[in-house]
């Protein structure tokens, strides 16, 4: 089909819930991919934080493909062999604890919220229920998820929301403290939140959230959709952080974009869920399991972690070096690879214009420029984009 076709045929037929941007990907190898017009890109975003692997991966196409031809879905009224599997490997590389499989970040989230909220009415009584969440956060677009959500813009126009959330300033311990009360069931949190804004969590107010959380029987709950999976340079985020969360939430890039998410909770908390509590018809089928499988084997395999903490500490030396040429630009911080650059003015144009020049990147919060590129990049490939986004900018970029 070609562009022109596919536009009209969204405007008629397709919801117009995102701002595209006006190109078509068709496909993709390692970082690059290829519009329509057989234009290439070198991509900086990688889905949204999800094509870790790099795109069409040949041990993840490989497995998949064989995959395909054995079966793809059974349900969850069956034992499914590679859930077993992903388990037991998420679980040996994380916490001492059980996983519930699901298909997106939003509905790990909403299991997670749920999961809080059982186990704290089974344990503490019927008025421990209520969830602490950060200002500026991002948990999803259900309607749970967007109350979890420290932000009024995902809210407006869908209330009444749930009951029960309370939000406080991220980094600020003495205001959460504050904000703590019996009916405190959880406190959930991002370490870098990334639709927010990329803002890192500090190591001291982690590690006090979560000495307050044991001390008052307050679950932590660590949104890793995000940052999990290698993308800030541990396979989850809180490895850099020196706590364990109690309940842990992934989707993006675990299935390397096969839809998969999971909820990983402590034992003693999962086996708060009995059969019937919660369920999903697609979550964890043998297609998805597969697939996240083979991401976090080729991850671990092929030492990818490790290059998106080297590639990620010259990435942002590389971004401070312009932040330094250029008064615009405010700010430049992140974790591994994940990292945000905030100019004084929208960032949309530079977008625009990266992308003319066959760079793709995204913008949050109309100032931030995100930089996530999938965990196989290179320093050589990083100076290219710098070579081309420093131009930019050296043009003010507006
Ligand atoms: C931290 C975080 N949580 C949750 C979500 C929601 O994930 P999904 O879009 O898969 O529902 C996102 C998506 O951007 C996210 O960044």
């Amino acid at each position: 089909m070609e562009f022109k076709k596919i536009k009209d045929n969204y405007n008629k037929y397709i919801m117009n819930t995102y701002l595209q941007n006006d190109i078509c990907l068709i496909n993709g190898k390692g970082i690059y991919v290829f519009d329509t017009e057989g234009k290439k890109y070198m991509d900086f975003i990688s889905g949204i934080s999800v094509i870790n692997l790099g795109y069409s991966h040949p041990e993840w196409v490989k497995v998949l493909q064989k995959q395909i031809n054995r079966i793809v879905h059974s349900s969850n009224l069956y034992y499914i062999e590679p859930q077993a599997r992903l388990a037991e490997l998420l679980i040996k590389n994380s916490i001492n604890g059980k996983c519930f499989f699901c298909n997106s970040g939003a509905e790990a989230n909403e299991a997670a919220i749920k999961l809080a909220r059982k186990f704290s009415k089974d344990h503490y009584g019927e008025n421990k229920f209520e969830i602490i969440t950060m200002e500026k956060s991002f948990h999803g677009r259900t309607l749970a998820t967007i109350t979890a959500t420290g932000q009024k813009k995902y809210q407006e126009g869908f209330s009444p929301l749930m009951p029960g959330f309370i939000y406080t300033p991220f980094n600020d311990f003495k205001a959460l403290k504050n904000k703590v009360t019996k009916k405190t069931c959880a406190i959930m949190l991002e370490l870098v939140q990334a639709e927010g804004g990329i803002n890192v969590a500090e190591k001291k107010f982690i590690e006090d959230t979560a000495a307050l959380c044991k001390d008052k029987n307050i679950l932590l709950l660590i949104d890793e959709i995000q940052t999990g999976i290698g993308r800030c340079g541990e396979m989850f985020a809180y490895k850099l952080y020196n706590v364990d969360p109690d309940i842990f939430t992934l989707a993006k890039a675990l299935g390397s974009g096969i839809p998969i998410g999971a909820m990983i909770a402590k034992k003693e908390i999962a086996e708060t869920f009995k059969p019937g509590t919660h369920a999903s018809t697609f979550g964890g089928n043998h297609l998805a399991c597969i697939a996240a499988l083979s991401t976090i084997n080729t991850d671990l395999n092929k030492k990818l972690i490790a290059n998106a903490r080297e590639t990620g500490k010259y990435l942002l030396e590389c971004l401070m070096k312009i932040k330094n040429k250029y008064s615009f630009v405010k700010d430049v911080r992140g974790k591994g690879l994940l990292i945000g650059m905030e100019l004084s003015y929208p960032a949309h144009p530079i977008v625009k214009k990266c992308q003319e020049k066959g760079i793709l990147l995204n913008c949050i919060q109309n100032t931030v420029l995100r930089f996530a590129p999938p965990l196989i990049i290179t320093k050589k490939e990083i100076d290219y984009m710098i070579k081309i986004l420093d131009k930019e900018l050296s043009q003010g970029g507006r």
